[in-house]
């Protein structure tokens, strides 16, 4: 059947990326195509095929992908409305490739305070080493954006909703300034997937994700995607092929494979994660739920204006409670893993600490802060092992 242009996204997920060639037909998913060197009929083609290295679909040296790269890169780029994707090893990856594409010695970076740590230690640390220097600002700043645009700012870097915090920022609102400006954004669209939001759509430049997250959808691998028009997609593709960020095959296929499901996992994630939220804004133990879902969410009118959709991951504020109180709680979990990372199949649960991270604007809380990632499990048994969790924190108070 012929591929259509305007397909929905989740027909995009069942049939994009499957151009790949096999035994005179085509499989239904590509297969791992494993390669570093690649071998040519003659010199005018070995020739040709290296300068066009910025081409996805020729290959010249396994460094640069093969078909199996590529086709997780054509069927990313179409789910989220780009001319090109780039995949490189780690979500990290995709935001360092992405900053570094932009800007050189001097120029000056505005992030958003609530951004994914590593990106701020990026920005203070190398970034900052090699003459580019950052300011963040608060993420709720909307137009006001302009106020903090100096004549060297090159990039606005977005986040919506903000690692930990989940504060939904007005993205047509800033990138409508940086437009008018000539100044690039990017944002991490991890949280949404081209699912839930659109980042090109709405203004943004380049779009990044972790496709560790939802895209592998397992936990069993690492990924980053990056996003663009075409204006600035050979700026990055150059630059991820001078850092050398060429992906494994495998880790391609698997991504690939994720996407199949993607639809279906988000929708269930985004079922079970309201729920458990729900639950959890009626707990005694609980001073805020941040969710952009639920109506009470400062963020919520913007979120339900620009996204689609909601996937697993959200943050908690307890009542104040010792310390040994959240142990209490968290090291009994039965089905809540204790780990980094999110957008697996299972649920995870960690403390936070927004109050050490920010620098624009002071983090309020009244107690304690965890992130929950929601999974695919039955939410009644996600809700009652954290119940069965309250009553361990609440026994560790009268022990004390
Ligand atoms: C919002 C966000 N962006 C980027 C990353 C980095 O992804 P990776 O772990 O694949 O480098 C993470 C990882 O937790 C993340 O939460």
């Amino acid at each position: 059947m012929a591929e259509k242009k305007s397909a929905s996204a989740r027909t995009r997920l069942a049939h994009g990326g499957r151009k790949i060639q096999c035994g005179g037909g085509r499989a239904v998913n590509p297969p791992v195509v494993r390669a570093s060197t690649i071998l040519f009929e003659d010199v005018d083609k070995l020739l040709e095929m290296h300068s066009r290295r910025v081409d996805s679909s020729f290959v010249s040296y396994g460094r640069n992908g093969t078909e199996t790269t590529f086709s997780l890169e054509q069927a990313f780029a179409e789910l989220e409305g780009g001319d090109g994707c780039v995949a490189v090893g780690s979500g990290l990856a995709a935001i360092t490739v992405a900053l570094l594409s932009q800007i050189k010695q001097g120029d000056h970076l505005l992030i958003s305070d609530s951004v994914y740590f590593p990106t701020r230690k990026l920005c203070d640390g190398m970034l900052q080493r090699f003459g580019v220097e950052t300011t963040y600002y608060d993420p709720g700043v909307g137009s006001g954006i302009a106020d903090l645009i100096r004549p060297n700012t090159r990039v606005i870097f977005l986040e919506s909703p903000g690692s930990i915090t989940f504060e939904i920022q007005d993205v047509p609102a800033i990138t409508a300034v940086a437009r008018a400006r000539g100044i690039t954004t990017i944002i991490d669209n991890t949280w949404a997937t081209p699912l839930f939001f659109q980042p090109l759509a709405h203004g943004v430049d380049i779009s990044v994700h972790a496709g560790t997250k939802y895209v592998v959808g397992h936990s069993d691998a690492m990924l980053g995607l990056i996003v663009a028009k075409e204006e600035h997609h050979e700026a990055l593709r150059l630059q991820a092929q001078e850092l050398g960020y060429g992906i494994g095959p495998d880790d391609a296929w698997l991504g690939l494979r994720g996407l199949r499901t993607l639809g279906v996992r988000l929708d269930q994630h985004q079922r079970n994660a309201l729920e458990v939220a729900q639950w959890l804004t009626e707990r005694p133990e609980v001073a805020r739920v941040l969710h952009p879902g639920l109506p009470d969410h400062p963020g919520h009118a913007i979120w339900k204006r620009d996204f689609q959709g909601a996937s697993g991951l959200f943050g908690v504020e307890l009542r104040p409670t010792p310390s040994n109180g959240v142990a209490a709680l968290l090291n009994g979990l039965e089905y809540f893993g204790l780990g980094y990372s999110w957008g697996g199949y299972e649920s995870l649960a960690i403390p936070t600490f927004p109050e050490k991270l920010r620098t624009a604007v002071p983090w309020q809380a009244e107690g304690p802060m965890l992130r929950l990632h929601v999974g695919l499990e039955d939410p009644a048994d996600l809700i009652a092992d954290l119940e069965a969790g309250f009553q361990r924190m609440s026994e560790s108070r009268t022990l004390e």
